[in-house]
């Protein structure tokens, strides 16, 4: 079976995630969130007293912290200087700041770059989910997909997936993302963009399991 690159970028909420792992999976590649890895550096950042409006204060400490993910979609990984992070790197606090360190070119070049290595590593293949993956980190993947979703439908996805004391309502969580899409798409390096040969796939009206087969046919047909 040959080796194969797949990028699946798009907005927050279109379902890239369990997408990516179930398609990964289900094909036997590895996987890569590449949005863990920007959660992960901005989570070191406010841990150790960074002010993350700060735009050279964090380009000139992005190199220390050493960023690590394991790239099983069953049981995908990331570790902070070598503690797990997977916990921490989902508060709101987190997820609020995410965009701005997101927007550093020196940490986007730092990160690009642990991610290129990380695919080029993958014997069987990789499936690399995350904003910038087939316009900027993976130009020559094989197969490309930009997932969409009308604001409602992400805002839904996205509500039911935080739990507990930091449950938002609708509405909040609705405007928190939109907030986060226009900084993503907005930012100078790398924004968030669907590459010209990239296909997409609305994902408003379909069963998460409905997205899996039309990606995973679609993988198929370039194999
Ligand atoms: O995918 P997730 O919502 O966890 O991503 C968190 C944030 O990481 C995004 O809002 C974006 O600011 C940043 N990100 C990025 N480039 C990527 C993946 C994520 O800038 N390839």
């Amino acid at each position: 079976m040959e080796s194969v690159i797949v990028a699946i970028d798009g907005p927050s909420g279109t379902g890239k995630s369990s997408t990516s792992k179930a398609v990964a999976a289900e094909l036997g590649l590895s996987y890569l969130d590449t949005g863990a890895q920007y959660r992960a550096i901005t989570w070191w950042m406010i841990s150790n007293g960074i002010d993350t409006t700060d735009a050279a204060a964090i380009a000139s400490a992005s190199g220390k912290p050493v960023i690590e993910s394991g790239t099983d979609p069953a049981a995908p990984t990331i570790t902070v200087d070598g503690a797990d992070a997977s916990g921490p790197i989902r508060t709101q606090e987190v997820t609020a700041k995410v965009s701005a360190v997101s927007a550093v070119p020196e940490v986007r070049s730092r990160i690009t770059e642990l991610q290129r290595s990380i695919a080029a590593a993958a014997e069987k293949g990789i499936v690399v989910e995350g904003r910038d993956i087939g316009t900027t980190v993976l130009p020559d993947a094989d197969l490309k997909i930009f997932l969409t979703a009308s604001p409602e439908a992400r805002a839904a996805r996205r509500s039911g997936e935080l739990k507990g004391k930091e449950a938002a309502d609708l509405a909040t969580t609705r405007e928190a993302l939109i907030k986060r899409d226009a900084a993503d798409s907005s930012r100078k390096t790398s924004p968030l963009a669907k590459a010209d040969d990239a296909v997409e796939v609305d994902t408003s009206d379909l069963t998460l399991a409905q997205v899996i087969e039309c990606v995973v046919t679609l993988v198929e047909e370039k194999r």
